[in-house]
């Protein structure tokens, strides 16, 4: 696609890629200079100079296309293959190949050798000996992911002082500056990107500039050098100051551009600031570039009269290279406003740009993007990461379908685990991307954009070795690779076991979300989120696949129907289920003639799910303060105002109502959520509240004010952890002031739960000891729950034991160094941190990190599902059934954060396997009616 920019100014001769004419010419350029030499008078002897052949070389090479060598297809080795590696075949597999637009799949084997893919389909392999041989057993094969957006180990885990590498602050224009430079080589992340299929990755600096410096391509795989340098793929030529040899193509280069609200507020600037910035760093390029010109063009003209030395700038070499179209740009930019003003800045200095990345708000301005210089960028971004920040307010997750037209890549590691990017093109698929681009997303569309299509992305005979073997069709929820070659090496040390439903072997079918789309558009990313109040009392759910309900006396879910043939019925009548099972059981109810029928298509009716863990409720925009509550202030960090000081504060007095998170929530299933005050040690009372109320006021908005009471202990604050904790202490034993002392009182007093944020087992392991110092004081049990805990599976048997609960993020991640010790689930270990807990009779909840994941709490459920059902029988505990899978985002966190009415919401899903479906209503017996969706 790329094809047509980089050619030379029409004065430039004709570009050569074959060698032999190459050669030629520069024989020809040279004769004509002799010729000169020998015919004109002899003032010109002097002017020849003695390294013309050099000079009329570099200049030729200046007007080389970048890309692979002509004979490059027919290599019979990779640069990267590793001596020893031995030649493996995966038999019987599914192939996706990534070919035919990513509709191409293949029944047969792929066989490796070399570093290469050399067969592909049906062979014979009798010439070949020790071949290790993978039988695949019919499983998904794809190509490895490719990952445009990556931050690897430049932004590493877990994160230290040490190691911040992302972003240079000495500039708002540095094309001169290298990510290899801090690419670090011991990131926690490569091994658990590898885990999740990522085989290779655009490693960018960050956004703080807007040109923050060149990108390089790695892959993921240790090698036997243990260099920076050893992981990269296809390094320009020019990268260790070796001869460039000019008569072979140039390698793509990387370069990253940021727009709009990073670079302007790192530099307390604003958009034109930033703007101006890339016109004066474009001016400078093109000057020097324009004197390159001239003088190659007297150079191969034999006009060496005056010439001097050919015109070049160590510091802006690589912008002059992107004036001359082989710099792949990876421009970082949301909004429609920057997104022209980067259109207008490629037609003024004639640059194209390889992609917008994040780009929320692409999908509006789809002819604006084709008006770029030379081609349309491609667009990459998010699948449903949004309303972060004003850049991404306006996001929408049918972007992707939008834009299908224009590619996208879909990740920003690590912003987004990149470990999940196939999640992300599974999001993508569900909001309507069709299967063959989602899979094309994180693969051969990436591998396109960034100029590396002729060796990765695809499975093609000739192509690097980079291939997952997956345990289900990559775009079903939860899909875990079995095995991952980079390389052709295999990077899982044991391939991972596990057994998933015939159902999860085929790509999802999907809802339909037209209406959604149409509006997304209309609306500009704001549609009404409201939903619609069932014109009929009495609602018949037909159809119905299964039902869970919560048993009040036990405060647990049941499934109390469950039918394959998904025959069900469920009558509703103001709101309460009159009637459900089968269709005979409910046939005075069917007969309802006011009814309004909806069909679910073997979908489910569930308890209304609860969202915990981020600042739901309390922030419309996250990183802007005049949207939302703020934080609170830290006693431990600074001076509380007298005024305040002593009083516990609720999280009630700050909520908000009708945040788009929230109403997302609340169309997803999640009609309730359970938010504490933000930051610092104390942050006080959480409380319950509604996602669907319009204000504080109306019936059921707040549903219990006041639930637990929070404190964190972390080893990131700057107070010392054993401050932390000996103030805690003190509170618990009375020590506090006025209504912090009385609700520390109520804790001891096991009328409230603490609810106490720790990561690290070793805070973990002093809180469980405390417990126990403060109960023997007391002489009555505390309910201490644990949140994030992500090392908690350290101590799961003493948590089980101290009677703990624990609330933690489904797909854990290093971020930083008390969160290291991750149990990072399959297929790195065949158990998961909620499997591990479970199995010590631990009550698990799960919990999110930012407003905008509410909405994902069902899959994030049915990723739970599909990985315990995968490993039942392989493991002897920590199976959990369909009914306990969903008390974890429901009746569980209750128990856990001290909710003392039970929410009776149920929400009824269309179609669907488990709880991945579409909510199309949400019956609210409190409003006595159905919400339809
Ligand atoms: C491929 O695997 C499937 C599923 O295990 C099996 O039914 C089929 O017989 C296998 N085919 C061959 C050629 O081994
Ligand atoms: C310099 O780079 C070239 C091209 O990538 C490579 O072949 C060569 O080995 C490198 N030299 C050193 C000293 O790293
Ligand atoms: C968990 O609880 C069950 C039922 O009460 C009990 O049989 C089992 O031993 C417990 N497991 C552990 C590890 O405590």
């Amino acid at each position: 696609m790329d094809k047509k920019v980089g050619l030379p100014s029409v004065k430039q001769p004709p570009k050569i890629r074959v060698r032999p004419l190459q050669l030629a010419i520069v024989f020809f350029a040279i004769l004509y200079s002799l010729a000169n030499f020998l015919l004109w008078p002899k003032s010109r002897l002097e002017t020849l100079p003695i390294n013309a052949q050099a000079i009329v070389a570099q200049c030729r090479a200046l007007y080389l296309t970048p890309g692979p060598p002509d004979d490059f297809q027919s290599r019979m080795h990779s640069d990267r293959f590793v001596k020893g590696t031995k030649p493996t075949l995966i038999r019987n597999a599914t192939i996706w190949t990534g070919l035919d637009d990513g509709n191409e799949v293949i029944q047969g084997d792929i066989f490796l050798d070399k570093g290469l893919v050399k067969k592909v389909g049906t062979f014979d392999l009798r010439s070949y000996r020790g071949v290790e041989v993978l039988d695949a057993a019919g499983a998904w094969v794809s190509p490895g992911i490719v990952d445009m957006h990556s931050h690897l180990g430049v932004d590493s885990a877990p994160e230290l002082n040490g190691a911040s590498d992302t972003n240079s602050l000495k500039g708002l224009a540095l094309p001169w500056l290298r990510s290899l430079d801090g690419l670090n080589t011991h990131d926690e992340a490569y091994r658990l990107s590898i885990s999740g299929g990522v085989t290779t990755a655009n490693v960018l600096p960050g956004s703080a500039d807007a040109i923050g410096g060149q990108a390089f391509v790695i892959k993921l795989r240790p090698t036997a050098e243990r260099s920076s340098s050893a992981m990269l793929l296809e390094p320009p030529f020019s990268l260790n100051g070796t001869h460039v040899d000019a008569f072979q193509r140039p390698r793509w280069r990387q370069m990253k551009h940021a727009c709009g609200e990073n670079p302007s507020s790192v530099y307390a600037g604003t958009r034109m600031d930033t703007q101006w910035a890339f016109r004066q760093a474009y001016n400078t390029a093109r000057i020097i570039k324009e004197k390159q010109d001239a003088y190659c063009s007297k150079a191969l003209a034999g006009q060496w009269t005056g010439l001097g030395d050919f015109p070049e700038d160590l510091q802006w070499e690589a912008l002059v290279d992107v004036l001359r179209g082989r710099v792949k740009v990876h421009n970082h930019c949301y909004e429609d406003v920057d997104i022209d003003g980067m259109v207008r800045l490629t037609n003024e200095f004639k640059f194209s740009i390889a992609a917008f990345h994040h780009a929320h708000e692409a999908y509006m301005v789809p002819d604006l993007i084709k008006k770029a210089y030379g081609h349309p960028p491609a667009v990459a971004m998010f699948a449903t990461s949004a309303r972060y920040k004003r850049e991404a307010y306006r996001g929408s997750e049918f972007a992707p379908r939008i834009l299908a037209d224009n590619g996208l890549d879909v990740s920003d590691h690590p912003v987004l685990n990149s470990r999940h990017l196939i999640y992300e093109a599974q999001q993508a698929h569900y909001f309507g991307l069709p299967a063959n681009l989602a899979l094309a997303s994180v693969t051969s569309t990436p591998a396109r954009v960034m100029g590396q299509d002729h060796r990765i992305g695809r499975i093609i005979e000739g192509f690097d070795a980079d291939i997952i073997v997956w345990d289900s069709h990559p775009l079903a929820l939860g899909a875990a690779p079995k095995q991952v070659f980079i390389d052709g090496i295999a990077q899982l040390e044991k391939p991972y076991t596990s057994v998933k439903p015939k159902s999860a072997q085929h790509a999802p079918t999907t809802p339909n979300f037209d209406k959604e789309i149409a509006e997304a558009i209309k609306y500009e990313g704001l549609p009404p989120l409201e939903p619609e109040k069932a014109k009929s009392d009495v609602v018949v759910f037909r159809n119905v696949g299964s039902i869970f309900l919560k048993n009040p006396a036990t405060r647990l879910v049941d499934e109390v129907f469950m039918s394959a043939s998904a025959d069900g019925v469920v009558v509703v009548e103001k709101g309460q289920i009159v009637c459900s099972g089968t269709q005979t059981a409910c046939l005075t109810a069917l007969s309802r003639s006011e009814a309004l029928h909806l069909n679910l298509e073997g979908g489910s009716i569930f308890p209304g799910l609860i969202s915990y863990g981020s600042p739901l409720g309390l922030t419309h925009i996250a990183s802007e303060p005049s949207t939302g509550d703020g934080s609170v202030f830290d006693p431990l960090r600074s001076q509380v105002p007298p005024i305040i000081d002593g009083t516990a504060i609720k999280a009630a007095d700050g909520l908000l109502f009708g945040t788009r998170d929230a109403l997302l929530g609340y169309r997803s299933g999640v009609t309730s959520a359970i938010t504490s005050p933000d930051g610092g040690f104390l942050m006080g009372l959480s409380s319950v509240f509604s996602t669907v109320a319009a204000n504080k006021l109306a019936d059921g908005a707040v549903i219990q004010e006041l639930a637990a009471l929070h404190v964190a202990v972390s080893l990131s604050s700057r107070v010392s952890v054993s401050t932390q904790i000996a103030t805690l202490r003190g509170l618990l034993l009375g020590e506090g002031k006025d209504d912090i002392s009385r609700r520390f009182g109520d804790v001891v007093a096991g009328k409230i739960p603490l609810v106490v944020h720790a990561d690290s087992a070793d805070v973990i392991a002093s809180l469980l000891l405390l417990k126990k110092e403060v109960e023997a004081a007391a002489g009555t049990p505390i309910r201490l729950t644990l949140a994030g805990a992500t090392e908690a599976h350290l101590l799961a048997k003493e948590i089980g034991q101290a009677g703990v609960g624990v609330i933690v993020h489904q797909r854990p991640f290093p971020t930083t160094w008390e969160e290291r010790r991750i149990l990072p689930g399959p297929p790195l270990t065949q158990t998961s941190a909620i499997a591990a807990l479970v199995a010590h009779n631990v009550t698990v909840g799960i919990s999110i990190e930012e407003p905008w994941s509410a909405r994902n709490t069902r899959f994030d459920l049915a990723w739970v599902m599909h990985h315990i059902r995968s490993t039942a029988g392989l493991e002897s505990n920590g199976a959990l059934g369909r009914a306990e899978v969903l008390a974890l985002a429901s009746s569980n966190l209750e128990t856990l954060l001290g909710v003392e009415e039970s929410n009776t919401d149920l929400v009824a899903t269309r179609g669907g396997v488990d709880f991945d479906g579409k909510v199309v209503a949400i019956i609210s017996p409190l409003s006595e009616s159905v919400n339809l969706i």
